[in-house]
């Protein structure tokens, strides 16, 4: 957990920028997460490892007020950049349940873990746990990559991402498990991005696994991008995600 926590007390400055220059990528994730999640009539949202709260403060934008959205982050300086509104709460998820009835909210409406299930040491506890506070009639969506990437990184990278990332149908049993009704759906969004801006990206370790790699494998891993990039100097890559969503019976 401190190796993760100082990687992303350090990404925090520049982790909105990586993607703030495309407004289509992130409407495009906010609209599918809402579409899965069906947050429109919701009193109550926890975004869990909700970093910067970029998608915490987009998804209280299509709730009716007074709904409180709670963003759950052990990274302090991740959750600094949290919008106003959105109600920052320094946490990792195994101390969410604690951390909410400390707030007087002892069950949600919805949960909302984004790119975050690959850090939990063991997903299937955490996830029973997080269950709990699942209200009557309360959904949870996991937005999780798939098991192997289209991302154009260097081939050791891929190999560290491969060994690492849970994969989404044990996801999807864990949440049977803890009696949810559960589906799974495979999106896409087609990316472009100069070379030189993604591999500044890669440079500034914006995946979590890039830390895996020292300066020196990593300066290996950028000659070996480099070498291999398009000579329009823009990647085209589809962004895939998996939603997996667990609903509780109202
Ligand atoms: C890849 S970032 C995703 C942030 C955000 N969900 C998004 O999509 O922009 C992963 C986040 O998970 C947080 N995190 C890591 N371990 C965690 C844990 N055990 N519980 C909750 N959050 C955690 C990190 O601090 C980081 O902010």
């Amino acid at each position: 957990m401190d190796d993760t926590r100082s990687h992303y007390d350090r990404l925090a400055a520049t982790y909105n920028a990586n993607w703030e220059y495309s407004e289509e990528y992130l409407a495009w994730m906010t609209d599918t997460i809402a579409k899965h999640l069906d947050v429109a009539g919701a009193d109550t949202l926890l975004d869990i490892g909700g970093g910067t709260g970029i998608y915490s403060a987009r998804l209280r934008r299509l709730m009716s007020p007074p709904a409180r959205v709670f963003c759950l982050d052990p990274s302090q300086a991740m959750l600094g950049q949290a919008p106003e509104g959105v109600e920052a709460v320094p946490a990792a998820a195994d101390d969410a349940v604690r951390a909410l009835a400390e707030r007087g909210v002892p069950q949600v409406d919805r949960m909302l873990l984004k790119e975050v299930v690959h850090h939990f040491e063991d997903p299937a506890a955490t996830l029973g746990r997080l269950s709990t506070a699942l209200g009557p009639g309360g959904r949870l969506v996991i937005a999780l990559l798939p098991p192997t990437l289209d991302y154009p990184l260097f081939r050791a990278a891929h190999e560290v991402f491969e060994a690492r990332q849970p994969h989404y149908d044990d996801i999807a049993e864990t949440l049977r498990s803890a009696h949810l009704q559960v589906s799974v759906a495979h999106e896409a969004f087609e990316l472009e991005i100069p070379v030189a801006t993604y591999v500044d990206m890669v440079r500034d370790r914006y995946m979590s696994l890039l830390s895996a790699f020292g300066d020196t494998e990593l300066a290996t891993g950028v000659r070996e991008m480099e070498a291999a990039a398009p000579e329009s100097g823009v990647y085209r890559f589809a962004d895939r995600f998996v939603f997996v969503t667990g609903s509780r019976d109202g």
